[in-house]
């Protein structure tokens, strides 16, 4: 007999008009640029959990490491809570943890990679046989509506993996007041940040030897092809990664090889040879960096932890 539960998914992914449109937004700009959500579809999503393994991305283990040796505290400060909102749930690894620790109701996992988020809520509603998954397909950088199913639930917001940092610092600013917003008064929000640190390190991060990064990086173009009927030709596009000092982030781009143009949606955009397409920016914090910024959007920080490396940083916030 299968017992798969079936879980009903609240699909508030952006139409494909309003991509096309945002999309050559950024390309009409004077320095060509994507928002990196363009890299999730279900083959960029699996190439970012191949990153999440690499010996040279080391964010993944050293925020799971810190994980596990502070979570019988975190869990004592967050105290009990009804549900669990996670903000980019990817795989959903990281929370299992969490759920072990809290056992909340409900689990909301919110990610735009609609095939990817709703096989692996299939997966961890499974495995999680007394937790009520209700996962949204959205884009969180906009509002997000919340399943009705929650109703006077006490929400505690989870947000690991530095995605934070993928955000420009104003619209961090911004996503973090939604996210007090959504959770009020009092409510928790548990995040991983990753921090500021030798460039040599980080540069290493986002150039892996075997071309996950750079595959992923391309899979931007592939992603806007198969989606949006757009025609980048992805051997005249080369990955690239560097430490920006003056920004404090990592930023990704696709360097044209060749002199070229590519159509979407009826229009046409020219590249010369050498032009780079921005794709990411990764912006690293401090804790003092960051605790400000969560400040400033309407959080208090309850608690920090770091390793002894100081590599990454994860912050225990309450809603002011
Ligand atoms: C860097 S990965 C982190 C995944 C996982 N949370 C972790 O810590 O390993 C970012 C995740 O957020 C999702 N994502 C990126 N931009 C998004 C957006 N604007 N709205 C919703 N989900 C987004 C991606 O699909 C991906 O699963």
């Amino acid at each position: 007999m299968n017992t798969r539960r079936q879980l009903e998914l609240l699909d508030l992914h952006p139409e494909i008009e309003n991509m096309t449109l945002e999309v050559c937004e950024g390309l009409k700009k004077q320095q060509k640029s994507l928002s990196p959500k363009y890299f999730y579809d279900e083959r960029g999503s699996e190439l970012f959990e191949a990153i999440t393994r690499l010996d040279e991305y080391y964010p993944t283990r050293t925020e799971l490491a810190l994980f596990d040796a502070h979570l019988p505290e975190i869990a004592e400060l967050i105290g009990a809570g009804s549900c669990v909102i996670e903000y980019g749930s990817g795989s959903s690894l990281k929370i299992r943890k969490l759920l072990d620790a809290l056992s909340p109701l409900a689990y909301v996992p919110v990610d735009i990679s609609r095939d990817y988020l709703l096989t692996n809520a299939t997966v961890l509603a499974q495995d999680f046989p007394q937790l009520t998954v209700l996962p949204v397909c959205a884009d969180f950088s906009q509002f997000i509506a919340l399943p009705e199913q929650l109703g006077g639930m006490s929400p505690i917001g989870f947000f690991p993996g530095s995605s934070i940092g993928n955000f420009e610092p104003e619209h961090a600013k911004q996503f973090l007041g939604r996210v007090a917003n959504t959770l009020g008064s009092g409510g928790h929000l548990l995040i991983g940040v990753d921090c500021k640190k030798d460039p040599a390190v980080l540069e290493r991060a986002y150039n892996d030897a075997a071309g996950i990064t750079a595959a992923f990086n391309l899979n931007a173009l592939s992603h806007l092809n198969r989606v949006l009927g757009a025609e980048f030709q992805l051997d005249k596009f080369e990955h690239e990664a560097l430490y920006n000092r003056d920004a404090g982030c990592i930023q990704m781009f696709l360097r044209s090889t060749a002199q070229q143009q590519v159509s979407i949606g009826g229009s046409v955009f020219a590249f010369d040879e050498g032009e780079r397409l921005h794709t990411e920016n990764s912006y690293k914090y401090s804790p003092d960096e960051f605790i400000r910024l969560a400040k400033d959007s309407g959080f208090g920080c309850e608690h920090h932890w770091q390793g002894a490396d100081e590599y990454f940083g994860l912050y225990l916030l309450k809603a002011l």
